[in-house]
């Protein structure tokens, strides 16, 4: 199986929860080795995906969209039963904002460059479209993240801002990037 159009997209339950943990922590050490970009904001070289966000997704999947700490999961599936991907979108913090989603996503890395984050994205927007009230969709990103930037951009992503210099990451600086993308017209 070489495309990525014959990968299932489904909705995560509670018990996928564990594989999906142990994916996420194995596509960390993906994070800024060899020379790859981070694309996410803690040091190359962490074993572990920080404690707050598993909590965060163990809770938020349980929570009525638009409630404070929602969260909903979807993950690509291979032949074998792994997970080739995932994407996920939740409520913003501001109480103000129950009518925009942050998005967060990845790739396993023998899965990339087949077509599976374009799906990904298609899926969490018709799902958000269809099943919800949200009209926006944001995310922000580390701007020297060039795969995962044009992704966004090709898929209708605009660059709202980019700040320089937002994280320092084991002692270096990194720009910002914020991105938004509007589902129907308010
Ligand atoms: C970013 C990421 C999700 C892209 O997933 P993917 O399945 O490889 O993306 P696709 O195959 O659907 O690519 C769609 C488009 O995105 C862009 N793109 C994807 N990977 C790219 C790369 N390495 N270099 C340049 N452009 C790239 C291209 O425009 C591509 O279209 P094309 O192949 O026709 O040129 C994947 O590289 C990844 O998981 N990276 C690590 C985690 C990450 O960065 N997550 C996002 C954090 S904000």
């Amino acid at each position: 199986m070489d495309n990525a159009a014959a990968l299932t997209i489904r909705p995560a339950g509670e018990t996928d929860l564990s594989p999906f943990f142990a994916y996420l922590d194995d596509h960390l050490r993906d994070n800024g080795a060899d020379g790859t970009p981070l694309f996410q904001p803690i040091a190359p070289g962490q074993p572990r995906l920080p404690a707050g966000l598993r909590i965060a997704f163990i809770k938020g999947i349980d929570i009525p969209v638009g409630q404070p700490g929602w969260r909903r999961l979807w993950l690509a599936i291979d032949a074998y039963g792994d997970i080739a991907g995932h994407i996920d979108l939740r409520g913003r913090p501001e109480p103000a904002a129950t009518h925009r989603a942050m998005l967060g996503m990845g790739v396993h890395r023998v899965w990339r460059r087949r077509g599976l984050g374009r799906r990904l994205l298609e899926t969490a927007a018709q799902w958000a479209r269809a099943e919800t009230d949200v009209d926006w969709i944001d995310l922000e990103v580390l701007s020297e993240n060039l795969p995962a930037v044009d992704l966004y951009a090709r898929a209708g992503f605009t660059t709202v801002a980019r700040v320089a210099d937002m994280l320092r990451i084991a002692g270096i600086s990194h720009d910002l990037s914020y991105m938004t993308f509007r589902l129907r017209e308010g």
